[in-house]
Formats: structure tokens, sequence, C-alpha cells
């Protein structure tokens, strides 16, 4: 046993490049320890002696009624197709979402970090699995999940869960790992009553963890109902998003997705199924909202609250700026009038541009129960201060009136590039006492090199007036105003050099500049960050931190779900197969 782990543990530092002699050593003081503790240091990869045999997966096949698959990168299943995959499929979520192994951010694909790296980059010749899944159970069932989580746990194998592949962190794909991928479950249903305990609360609507958010737009409508959920069409709400928070051009009106959750059903580390509710396991509930994507179990529906629909007006407004400075100057402006909609409580979306063709700001706003006139005289302030300022010339004004789910449906989202986020949550009085800032901390950033910076207005009004709920959402929310990103991408041609580089920029440039406007401990959305955030516990989870890690010790002792910068991954190295 003792020889066999440790050859275990050689093996994954053959395979992996540690980039550092103290995760050498952590690796073989894990292995010391485990000896010790008869607990095993790291999962069973292909190789290792306590991986499964041909025959035991074959058991798991047949236990999940034939629906375990084999898992390649997207640009295999690609180069798999007659012809190749069209660059309209290629970026588009919808078709990524038919193939296991896909991330919509195909960075996460690859194994930059391995040792030797392993890609799979679209049209090479040449393919390695990277940091793609092994096999995938494609669940379909409760049954199935548990025939997932009962192998892993008793293969001690690393476990990954997907709804979409949509997660910005990489947190729904790990090499050598066996996915349960929980796209299948596809019920959605509305009721005007749901008891939790004796306590009927009203409209609802329950969504399997597969399920759209436009989907839940066109059957909210359908059903006269809608419900709060992200500006996408492929994000899945009963998947990451409502366990990171789930923001919503309807936050300010109805809260975050989290604040709407009300029961889920989840499997969870033992293979039980539980149903998670505030009078049922009130503690896992208090994690599963915001207290991080993946570490908790796997979610197979989750019910939220849903609403009578209503009309409200979407616009949409670009503004031209002469150059990058012109347009910090209308992100200071933007600023000042950020309180200008709150009586209607819209969300908006705005984002500011700087390339080589155009400066540009626009602003995508939604505001409920509010004819177009009504909207265009509340932004009017805001529009009209800004073509008084020199360089600045209207491109666009566009106002559309009618039922809220047909403004938030999407068709796709266009995805299908190597981009990674940094974020901070920007807090109300900011705006209140130093709008300029926020101009001066704009123009910083495009100075650093930043095309585009994407602001989120979808706090305060009932998120902050939900601070009083207890859940594992950040405070943060609840005093915040909005969410601010910037990106960074790259061409499949740039090298392992570069690449690292820009991953690293966030945290040693831009991030920082961020932290000008907020000053240090203002924390971020975790759901679109930085994975390699240094202080995630605190930044990502602010006070929760202790509690939620408790709760985690409860409810996954051995920790099967890990995710990167999530709660318990700092026992873990960064693919989650072996403990520092
Ligand atoms: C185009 C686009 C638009 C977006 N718009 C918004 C928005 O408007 N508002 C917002 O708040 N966020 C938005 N996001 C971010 C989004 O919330 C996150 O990407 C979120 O993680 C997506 O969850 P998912 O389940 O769809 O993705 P996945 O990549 O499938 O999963 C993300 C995380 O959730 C876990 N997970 C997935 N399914 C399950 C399950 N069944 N049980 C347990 N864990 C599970 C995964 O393990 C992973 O950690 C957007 C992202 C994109 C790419
Ligand atoms: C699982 O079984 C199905 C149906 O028998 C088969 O098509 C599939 O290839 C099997 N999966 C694996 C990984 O062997
Ligand atoms: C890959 O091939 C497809 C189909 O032939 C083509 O449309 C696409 O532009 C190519 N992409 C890259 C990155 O080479
Ligand atoms: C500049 O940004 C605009 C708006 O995002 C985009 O449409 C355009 O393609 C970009 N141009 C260049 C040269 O990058
Ligand atoms: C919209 O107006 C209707 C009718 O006055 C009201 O019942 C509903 O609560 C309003 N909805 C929102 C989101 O303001
Ligand atoms: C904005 O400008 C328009 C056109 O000049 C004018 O009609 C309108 O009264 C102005 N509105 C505000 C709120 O300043
Ligand atoms: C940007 O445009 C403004 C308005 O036209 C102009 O006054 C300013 O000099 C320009 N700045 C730079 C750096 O070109
Ligand atoms: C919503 O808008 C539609 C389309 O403009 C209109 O037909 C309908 O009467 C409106 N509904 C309400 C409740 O105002």
């Amino acid at each position: 046993m003792h020889s066999s782990m440790f050859q275990q543990a050689y093996e994954h530092q053959m395979r992996f490049l540690t980039s550092s002699l103290a995760l050498l050593l952590c690796a073989i003081f894990g292995h010391s320890q485990e000896a010790a503790s008869s607990k095993a240091a790291c999962r069973n990869i292909p190789g290792s002696p306590g991986y499964p045999d041909a025959a035991a997966w074959s058991a798991l096949n047949a236990t999940v009624s034939g629906r375990l698959v084999t898992v390649v990168p997207s640009a295999k299943f690609c180069a798999n197709l007659p012809g190749g995959c069209t660059d309209a499929q290629w970026t588009s979520a919808l078709f990524r979402s038919t193939i296991p192994g896909a991330m919509d951010q195909v960075n996460w694909e690859q194994g930059y970090d391995l040792n030797p790296p392993s890609l799979c980059l679209r049209n090479a010749t040449t393919c390695g699995q990277g940091d793609v899944p092994i096999y995938s159970v494609e669940a379909e069932t409760v049954a199935d999940i548990q025939a997932a989580v009962k192998f892993s746990s008793t293969h001690n194998l690393r476990v990954v869960i997907k709804s979409s592949g949509h997660d910005y962190l990489g947190r729904s794909t790990a090499p050598d790992s066996l996915l349960i991928h929980t796209h299948n479950l596809q019920d959605i249903s509305f009721a005007d009553s749901f008891f939790i305990g004796s306590e009927d609360v009203g409209s609802v609507v329950t969504l399997g963890s597969g399920v759209y958010s436009h989907t839940l737009y066109e059957q909210g409508k359908a059903n006269g109902k809608i419900a709060v959920g992200g500006a996408a069409a492929t994000v899945s709400n009963a998947g990451g998003w409502v366990q990171g928070a789930g923001h919503s051009a309807l936050s300010p009106t109805f809260g975050l997705g989290a604040d709407n959750a009300l029961e889920f059903q989840v499997v969870v580390a033992s293979g039980q199924l539980l149903q998670v509710n505030r009078i049922s396991h009130p503690d896992l509930f208090y994690a599963l909202r915001g207290g991080g994507a993946g570490s908790w179990g796997v979610i197979v529906s989750v019910t939220f609250r849903a609403y009578p629909t209503f009309n409200a007006t979407s616009s949409l407004i670009v503004l031209l700026a002469q150059n990058d400075t012109v347009a910090s100057s209308l992100a200071a402006l933007h600023a000042e009038h950020i309180f200008d909609w709150d009586s209607v409580h819209a969300g908006q979306y705005f984002w500011a541009v700087k390339n080589a063709s155009v400066s540009a700001f626009a602003v995508n706003t939604y505001m409920p129960n509010t004819t177009a006139a009504q909207s265009m005289a509340l932004l009017a302030p805001f529009v009209n201060a800004s073509l008084a300022l020199p360089g600045v010339s209207l491109l666009l004004q566009q106002f559309t009136y009618g039922d809220i789910n047909d403004a938030l449906y999407q068709p796709d989202d266009g995805v299908g590039s190597n981009t990674v986020l940094g974020s901070r949550l920007i807090p109300a009085a900011t705006y209140r006492d130093s709008p300029a800032t926020v101009g001066e901390v704009y123009k910083k950033l495009f100075d650093s090199g930043a095309t585009q910076i994407l602001g989120h207005l979808v706090a305060g009004g009932k998120v902050a007036e939900n601070a009083k709920i207890s859940s594992a959402v950040h405070p943060a929310w609840r005093t915040a105003k909005t969410h601010l990103l910037i990106a960074q991408s790259w061409e499949d041609s740039a090298s392992l050099a570069e690449i690292r580089k820009i991953r690293q920029f966030f945290q040693k440039v831009q991030v920082p500049i961020l932290e000008e406007i907020t000053g240090p401990d203002a924390g971020a959305y975790s759901n679109e960050a930085d994975l390699l955030e240094p202080a995630f516990q605190t930044t990502f989870f602010g006070p929760n931190y202790a509690k939620l890690s408790a709760i985690k010790r409860k409810y996954d002792p051995e920790d099967l779900f890990i995710v990167g910068a999530g709660v318990g991954s700092e026992r873990w190295d960064q693919w989650g197969l072996c403990k520092i």
C-alpha cells in the first residue's frame, strides 16, 4: 500500500509540471500524512493501481443505462465531423452544449500547465486530452447521478459537474476526471402554490439543472410569469448561476437568483438525494445560495419564486467618443447619473470600448412597468449631459416596449474564444461620494491596455433590501451598486509564455487599478472573476468562509466536489487531483 501510493504520487509528479519546489515537497508531505491517516492524498488516475478497470466502467455504464460516454475536447469532436465545424457552430453556445467535453471559453479545455502541456486547438493536426474529463455520465435521472457519485467516491476519482459549460473560471472541467453532466435535466414547471413545511410560498417555477435561461423566458411568457434570470441564452439558472449568487437585469426589482431560490433537490457526496430548504438542511440551503458553484453536491433542480409577467421598456443607447479620454469622461458622467433610474428599479448593462477604430460608451437598460416615453425621459438627463461634452455623438438610440420575457430572451450566446475575466463589486457609496474617480479609473484601465470595460447595474434596490436574508451571498453585494469586469482574450497562436502573462495581468495590473475605486476588500462576484484571485476566500466569500468550510466538512467530508477558487480548494493542487 505504502509503496503503491508513493508510486501514484510519483506518477503525478512526472505527469504534471509542479511549478515550484514547495508544491513538490507538499505532495511528498501529503503522501506521508496519508500513510498515517490511510486516506488517499491523490485521486486515482489512469495507470494508478486504484483506477477502475474496464469491467468496472462497463458495470457503471450498465447502471446508468448506457449513458456513460468517452469525452473529447471540442476541437477533436469537430475534427471528427465530416468537414469539421463551421465558425457559426464553433462560436454557438447551443451547438457547443451538444458536445460533452466542450467549455464555452475554450481555454479551459487546454492543459497549458500540464507537463508536457496538452492542447487541442481548433484545426490542429495533433490533439491532447488537456483539462477535459475522460468519461461523462450524461445523466437523465437522479439514479444516474447517484450511481456516478457513488462510483467516484468508491474509486476515489476526480469528479466534475457541468450543466452548460459557461464557467469563466473553468470549474466545470478537469483532467483525468469523471464528468457528471446535468444538461439533459430539462424539466420546467410553474405552480401557483408551493409548500415549504406548512407555509404556502405562492407562485414558483421549478427548473431542472439543465434548463437554460432563454427556455425560462420562453415558458415564462407562455405561462404569464417571469422569474429572475441572467442576460444570456444558455446560462443554467439551476446550475452554477444560483450557487454563485445569480445576477439579473431584474435584480434591482426582485433580488438576486440566490434570494429567489426556495428549494433545492441535490445529490450530496454520500449519494443521498436531499430536499434542501429553509427548514430541511438549512445549513446546506445557506451554502447553496452564494457559497460558490460546484462545491456542495449535484443539483437536480431548484424551485425559484415566480412573478406575474409585466411589460417593460428595454433600450440601447450608443455614444461615440472622440477618444478614450472622452469615453472615460462619459463613464464619470454615467457614474453621476447612476441613481437616476432607481425610482423604476432599472437594471442596466453598460460598456466602454476603446480600440484602434472606435471609442464608445453604451448602455442597455431594462425598466419594468415603464413606457418608452417614460424610459426616454428618465435617460434624457444622462444622454443630454453626454451630448454636451466635446467629442461625443449619438450613434444609436432605440427603445422597445413589450413583455419582459421577450426583452430578456436571447436566441444564443456567442462564445468559443480564449477568455478570462477580472472583476470587482463597486459600492453605491463610491458612486455617491466620488463619481469622478470612476472616470479616472476607466482612463487608467484603458492606458493599461484594456479594450473593454463592462459594467452591470444589477445591485441596489431589492438586492440591498435583501441584506436581511441569511445566505452565503457575499455581503458586498448588499452595499454594491455595480459589478465591473475586464476581459482578456488571446488567439490560439499565443505562446504559453504570453498566455501566462495574460493570465497574471489582472492580479498584477488591472484589479489593483479597480481597487483604486473600491479600496481593498470590496469583494468580487465568484461566477465572473479571475480563477487566480490570490485571496479568493475573502474576495469571493467575505466573512462567510469559515461557516462555509464547516458546512463543506459536514456534507462533503472527503472533498469529492472540489473546484478552483472554491470552498476547500486550498487543500488541493490546481487540478484537484492531489492534496497539498
Ligand atoms: C454569455 C454569458 C452570460 C452570462 N450572464 C450572466 C448573467 O447575466 N448573470 C450572472 O449572474 N451570471 C452570468 N454569467 C456567468 C454565469 O453565472 C456562470 O458562468 C455560471 O457558472 C454558469 O453556470 P452553468 O451551470 O450554466 O455553467 P457550468 O460551466 O456548467 O457550471 C458552472 C459551475 O457550476 C457548477 N455546476 C453546474 N451544474 C451543476 C449542478 N447540476 N450541480 C452542482 N453544480 C453545478 C459547475 O461544477 C461549475 O462549478 C454569464 C456567463 C456567460 C458565459
Ligand atoms: C455504454 O453503453 C452504451 C450502450 O450500450 C454504448 O453505446 C457506449 O459506448 C458505452 N460507453 C462506454 C464508455 O463504453
Ligand atoms: C478551421 O476550419 C474551419 C472549417 O474549415 C474554418 O472555417 C475556420 O476558419 C478554421 N479556423 C481556424 C482557427 O483555423
Ligand atoms: C472595435 O470595437 C467595436 C465595438 O466593440 C467592434 O465592433 C470592432 O470590431 C472593434 N474593432 C477593432 C479593430 O477591434
Ligand atoms: C407592474 O405593474 C403591475 C400593475 O400595476 C403591478 O401589479 C406589478 O407588481 C408591477 N410589476 C413591477 C415589476 O413593478
Ligand atoms: C434633452 O434634450 C432634448 C433635445 O435638446 C430636450 O428636448 C429635452 O428637454 C432635454 N431633456 C432634459 C431632461 O434635459
Ligand atoms: C480627445 O478628444 C477631445 C475632444 O475632441 C479633445 O479635446 C482632446 O484633446 C482629445 N485628447 C487626445 C489625447 O487626443
Ligand atoms: C404589454 O404590451 C403589449 C404590447 O405592446 C400590449 O398589447 C399589452 O396590452 C401590454 N400589457 C400590459 C399589461 O400593459
